[in-house]
């Protein structure tokens, strides 16, 4: 058998946990109804999973089933929450607030908005990729409908203060939207404890499947008014029309209640892995940088920079001994520095110069102790080819 890479990429995506396909698999064979057929036991089958997903998913996040919308992942919920909201409080105001070092599934959806006459505010991040929140306070007017700032960055895994944000949005009567597609299953999130009125989530980040997520929407205290972005069949409540995908949903809430039920543990041994990752390479690394802040961040993410070395350089070097990244998934080998670690205030050289390791369910000791070992000869060699 060929040796695979060590996969340290998990911020990006994780594998499938097999606990999560054996509960998927029953409704692709013989539960294959239609949750929406209502004249028959297996639509009756299909939509009973549906509902007890919906169930193990609002509880987890202590809201009510009726709050849960099921999506396709959390680009698709960060769309239908920023849009949605935006359309149908066009009385209300057209300012909107959100952050430098969102995922592309938030900018874009307001850069658009922004392209059709809203106006938009990107607050800046501190070095180590925090907002202030004086500045969002200033930042909010009478005009402003909806600020959105993530739980977890998904390059530096850096967290932000959510519970202060949505205590600042709730006083000014601002709707407050949350990408939790990083957080969700890592850290604790209950939505009345952080104040959140909207919530993106996403299985594929928690040993779940691709192509599932879901949308939190708060009913009540107050009751958020959004409209639909895909018009078809009445599926809930025709907020998200299109054939529930039973498999997906109850992946999605199957990989919940796994990570949240082993979220405890399974936090301290991915900090400790990850802090024996980060002492053995900056020991060993001359010019290493830790990107984001130190203490508020995921237990499995650790971002470094290394003065003189190109990370495109470095991951080539390594593609065939540890899966990893520079920056995002969508910015990949782009060449292009990352926009989160430039608002962080690093160099282009730095930005360019950064990897991040996402460790996970599966990664153990061995592989961090050979990732150690991979990295810092590859980077040595690098170093020594730039002297030459
Ligand atoms: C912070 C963040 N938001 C949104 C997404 C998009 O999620 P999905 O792949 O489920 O659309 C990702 C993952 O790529 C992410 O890390």
């Amino acid at each position: 058998m060929v040796l695979r890479p060590i996969y340290l990429d998990y911020n990006a995506t994780t594998p499938l946990d097999p606990r999560v396909l054996e509960a998927m698999l029953p409704y692709f064979r013989e539960y294959f109804g239609n949750p929406s057929s209502n004249t028959h036991v297996y639509g009756w089958e299909a939509n009973a999973a549906v509902k007890k997903a919906r169930q193990i998913v609002a509880q987890s996040i202590n809201s009510s089933p009726d709050e849960i919308i099921f999506t396709s992942g959390a680009t698709e919920s960060n769309n239908l929450a920023i849009k949605g909201v935006v359309e149908a409080n066009l009385a209300k105001g057209n300012h909107l607030i959100t952050a430098q070092t969102e995922h592309s599934s938030v900018l874009e959806p307001f850069f658009y908005l922004k392209s059709l006459g809203f106006e938009l505010t990107v607050l800046p991040v501190d070095d180590q990729g925090i907002i202030d929140l004086e500045q969002l306070k200033s930042s909010i007017t009478s005009k402003t409908i909806l600020v959105s700032i993530m739980v977890a960055n998904n390059e530096i895994g850096v967290l932000q203060p959510i519970k202060a944000i949505g205590q600042i949005c709730h006083r000014r009567q601002v709707i407050f939207h949350t990408d939790a597609a990083q957080a969700i299953g890592k850290i604790e999130l209950d939505i009345e404890q952080l104040n959140i009125d909207l919530m993106s989530i996403t299985a594929h980040k928690i040993c779940g499947p691709k192509g599932s997520g879901a949308l939190y929407i708060r009913r009540k205290n107050p009751k958020i008014d959004l409209l639909a972005q895909l018009h078809g069949g009445g599926q809930q409540g025709q907020l998200r029309p299109g054939t529930l995908a039973t498999p997906q949903i109850v992946g999605l809430a199957k990989a919940i209640e796994l990570a949240n039920g082993e979220l405890e543990a399974e936090s301290k041994r991915l900090r400790e892995l990850r802090n024996y990752l980060w002492q053995g390479l900056s020991k060993q690394i001359k010019g290493i940088h830790l990107n984001g802040h130190p203490q508020m961040r995921l237990a499995n993410n650790l971002n470094i920079s290394i003065e003189g070395i190109k990370a495109n350089k470095l991951l080539r070097e390594l593609q065939s001994k540890i899966a990893l990244s520079s920056g995002s998934a969508c910015s990949g080998d782009s060449g292009k520095p990352s926009h989160v670690l430039t608002a962080l205030g690093r160099s282009d050289q730095l930005a360019q110069a950064s990897l991040r390791f996402g460790l996970g369910r599966f990664t153990t000791k061995d592989e961090i102790e050979q990732a150690q070992i991979f990295v810092i000869e590859a980077v040595n060699s690098l170093q020594d080819k730039s002297l030459d």
